[in-house]
């Protein structure tokens, strides 16, 4: 029983929020393991509708530990507003424990992201909460700040002073300008945080390894997903986090053979924030349409998403990735309203070179197969209420991978188990 990892089995926005908080109302420990607040992680259950940056899921269960893990960047801004707003919902963040060992996301790799995506080098399309830079800190080991630093107030503001003058000055070095925000304010707005963020700093690696040994069900919370995973996604066209379940081990210290579930959370149909190849893509008015009706505007910067039919090579693909135990699948009741639904069940291509994993995406062309529409899933709630070509549908995805969990509606309560 222990450990379940929930990831994202295509291009992030899969509804990982919604399964987790599915999930975490019988878990003892939630962890998110990647990324920043470029994660919009939609939840609606009986309190209300949030969407979660950088809190993990199972805050909204008051006996959960929720934990921030050393792989997540943090701009502790943002977090403070988080926990605010959840706040002002009743929803408390006490039981919140933070690694020492977690990377800050800072107000120069906001800048910097803006520099960037101004001189129009930024291609990827990111959603500019200065993620690439701060990992990029983290890698290059200077500069760069974690949550420990902030438990010394002298250490900290002499450090927090010294890389602002450096960042100012390679900014301007760079771009011609440094529009970092003046120094007094960034010096008042990190003590604010510092207070606010330091009763929640915990040795969370013990604190898992110990729940693991007592046998407690621990959750691990993955943001993006596999195709936007820095080494096993469509590279460059990534963020710069693993966003895969070995990355949920490794970022988290848990032993892969606590692992029982990998739970790897797909769309019935697939989306695309940002730039990249994206071979299942589906062109003009019949994209719209499917935008409206799954309203798929990004839950973090509110960007249209781009729409796309369920690709099975990639789903295979993500199943091999993160060794998926099963699918839960998402949005079935969005895609069934369409007269027809299309599937990819392989790439055609000459070059064969093209079908290994996501190399040569730009190129490949999906072979459909071709459903009826099967109307929503109003209430449906188990299997055998499922619409006939609708099973249909789920019978070939379960070729490639079992199903246990499919939703049928954005509340908590609309999921069918198997
Ligand atoms: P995440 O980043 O993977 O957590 O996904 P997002 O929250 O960014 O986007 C998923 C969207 O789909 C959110 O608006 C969810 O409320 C919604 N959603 C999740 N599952 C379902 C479902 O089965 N049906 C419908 N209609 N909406 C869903
Ligand atoms: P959740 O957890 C969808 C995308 C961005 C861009 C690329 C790099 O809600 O599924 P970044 O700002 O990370 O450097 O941007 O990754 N991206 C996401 N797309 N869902 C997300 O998170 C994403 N987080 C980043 O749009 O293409
Ligand atoms: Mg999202």
């Amino acid at each position: 029983m222990p450990v379940t990892i929930v990831v994202g089995a295509q291009w992030g926005d899969e509804g990982k929020g919604k399964i987790v908080d599915y999930l975490a109302q019988q878990a003892d420990v939630v962890v998110r393991f990647n990324g920043g607040n470029n994660a919009g992680h939609t939840i609606k259950n009986a309190i209300g509708k949030f969407a979660l940056h950088l809190m993990p899921a199972g805050v909204f269960n008051p006996d959960t530990v929720c934990v921030i893990e050393r792989g997540v960047v943090i701009h502790l801004p943002s977090l403070i507003t988080e926990m605010d707003e959840l706040a002002a919902c009743g929803v408390s963040a006490k039981n919140l424990a933070i690694s020492p060992f977690a990377h800050l996301v800072m107000p120069w790799h906001l800048a910097e992201e803006q520099m960037q995506s101004n001189k129009g080098q930024e291609a990827i399309g990111t959603t500019l909460r200065g993620i690439g830079p701060c990992y990029q800190d983290k890698a290059s080991r200077r500069h760069a700040f974690r949550v420990c630093d902030l438990l010394s107030r002298t250490k900290f503001l002499n450090k927090l002073e010294a890389v602002f003058l450096a960042k100012k000055e390679d900014l301007r070095k760079r771009y011609g300008k440094s529009p970092i925000e003046p120094f007094e304010k960034i010096r008042k707005d990190y003590l604010v945080a510092r207070d606010r963020i330091l009763p929640h700093v915990a040795d969370t690696f013990q604190l898992i390894c110990g729940a693991a040994s007592d046998k407690k069900h621990i959750l691990l919370e993955g943001a993006q997903g596999t195709l936007l995973d820095v080494d096993y996604g469509s590279y460059p066209y990534v963020t710069s986090s693993n966003a895969t379940a070995m990355g949920a081990c490794m970022l988290t210290g848990v032993a892969p053979r606590d692992v029982t579930r990998i739970i790897g959370v797909a769309k019935a149909y697939v989306t695309r924030v940002g730039n990249g190849p994206f071979p299942t893509e589906i062109k003009g008015r019949l994209n719209e349409k499917l935008r409206k009706l799954g309203n798929e505007f990004g839950a973090t910067t509110g960007r249209p998403r781009r729409c796309g039919w369920l690709d099975l090579h990639m789903l295979a693909y993500a199943v091999r990735v993160n060794h998926l135990t099963e699918i839960a699948l998402t949005k079935s009741d969005i895609l069934g309203l369409l007269p027809a639904i299309k599937v990819c069940e392989a790439y055609i291509t000459k070059d064969p070179w093209d079908c290994i994993d996501t190399f040569g995406l730009e190129s490949v062309k999906p072979d459909y197969e071709t459903y009826a529409g099967w109307g929503d899933l109003k209430g449906c709630s188990v299997r055998n209420d499922l619409p006939e070509e609708f099973r249909r549908y789920l019978s070939r995805i379960e070729k490639i991978v079992p199903m246990n969990l499919i939703s049928t509606g954005s509340g908590r309560d609309e999921i069918i188990t198997a």
